[in-house]
């Protein structure tokens, strides 16, 4: 059975066992993955579905980082659901303050008033909840209760559009349709809880939407984008808005002698040329920004402390349908660093053997 089958026939039409081969593989390795790179975080210790509840609620439009702390200070408030549905409202929003989408925090508290101390068991229950729609269901029933629904976010959508090779844009009924199918076609129904954790991660991550770490995707062999050259333009959106800026941070390690470069996949620009370490963003970012996002984490081996220095601030290039704007770091390692593992290492003085974009060639001219 070959990969692409899995795109040319509408999901209705492969039955169970013909397809259980090709979901065991897709989350085994995506489980694999998550049990080596997982994020701890305190939601994930436990099967009490009002505790995931509140955790669902505050992620709904709030990063991890972000939320975090409001996590904390909310559970120790109004450990359980009697405590907060005898909160005033006024004490619930003031632990909310901060976090935006107040209506959230309206709703939770009027749904823990609702469930008369006993957090709902069944999927039709939860669901029924106010501010509980088809993803937090999906979230709370799996992770408390092993009910083997899937988890369909904006992480999860571009992983299994990536994978699967799904051009219909996901801003369509369509996409959403075709989407949610295959992401009930794969969850691991044994492990949904690990699985649905494992693929949000995975997706937030390794499978990023503008630096997505290829190279290091234990699944890149099977992903259709990727075989396709289909990477940055996966998930498709109908009404994305046309970008014309695009912001580069570019890594120029030095590790005694050596650094690190790779050939750029890909099909938007400089294809099969070779790059120093990129991070793209979706903006200008500082350097402790910089630092503190996963893809730049991922470059650096455990219990290394490399040394950062912004070099060169905002360089403008122009090409034909987009201005970049570039910033590169210098970030210097021991010569034996076991950092980016993903790239190619080589002498810094053999750089000049590779065919590297003009504007990567502009910096080492000055720095290298
Ligand atoms: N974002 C939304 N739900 C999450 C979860 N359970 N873990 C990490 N990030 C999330």
């Amino acid at each position: 059975m070959t990969r692409k089958k899995y795109t040319l026939l509408p999901a209705e039409i492969i039955s169970d066992d013909e397809f259980s081969t090709f979901r065991i593989q897709f989350s085994t390795d995506i489980i694999r993955w998550y049990d080596e790179n997982k994020r701890e975080l305190p939601w994930r210790e436990t099967t009490d579905p009002y505790t995931i509840w509140i955790s669902e609620i505050i992620l709904q439009q709030t990063r991890v980082n972000q939320g975090y702390d409001y996590f904390l200070r909310f559970i120790e408030r109004f450990p359980d659901v009697q405590t907060l549905a005898e909160a005033h409202e006024d004490e619930v929003m003031k632990y909310w303050q901060g976090l935006g989408y107040y209506s959230r925090a309206r709703n939770l508290h009027a749904a823990a008033k609702s469930m008369n101390g006993i957090f709902p068991d069944t999927y039709e229950r939860v669901i029924a909840l106010k501010g509980v729609g088809e993803y937090t269901a999906a979230a709370i029933c799996s992770m408390s209760y092993g009910m083997p629904y899937p988890v369909v976010d904006g992480n999860v959508f571009r992983v299994i559009s990536r994978y699967m090779g799904i051009e219909t844009p996901i801003d369509s009924g369509r996409g959403k349709k075709e989407i949610t199918e295959w992401a009930s076609r794969l969850i691991d129904r044994k492990r949904p809880a690990l699985y649905n954790q494992a693929i949000m991660d995975f997706g937030a991550l390794l499978c990023t939407p503008k630096s997505p770490g290829c190279a290091e995707c234990p699944l890149v062999d099977r992903c259709i984008a990727f075989a396709d050259g289909l990477v940055s333009k996966l998930p498709v959106k109908k009404n994305k808005t046309k970008v014309t800026n695009r912001y580069f941070n570019y890594i120029y390690v030095h590790a005694g002698e050596y650094t690190y470069i790779r050939k750029r996949v890909g099909d938007d620009i400089w294809k099969n040329l070779f790059e120093l370490p990129l991070i793209e963003t979706l903006q200008p970012v500082t350097e402790e920004e910089l630092i503190a996002l996963p893809e730049f984490r991922n470059f650096i081996a455990e219990g290394e402390l490399p040394l950062i220095r912004l070099s060169l601030r905002q360089v403008k290039h122009v090409l034909s349908h987009r201005v970049i704007y570039a910033d590169f770091y210098e970030v210097t390692l021991p010569e034996t660093t076991r950092s980016f593992t993903a790239y190619k290492r080589i002498k810094k003085s053999e750089l000049d053997q590779y065919a590297i974009s003009r504007l990567v060639q502009i910096f080492l001219e000055k720095n290298g």
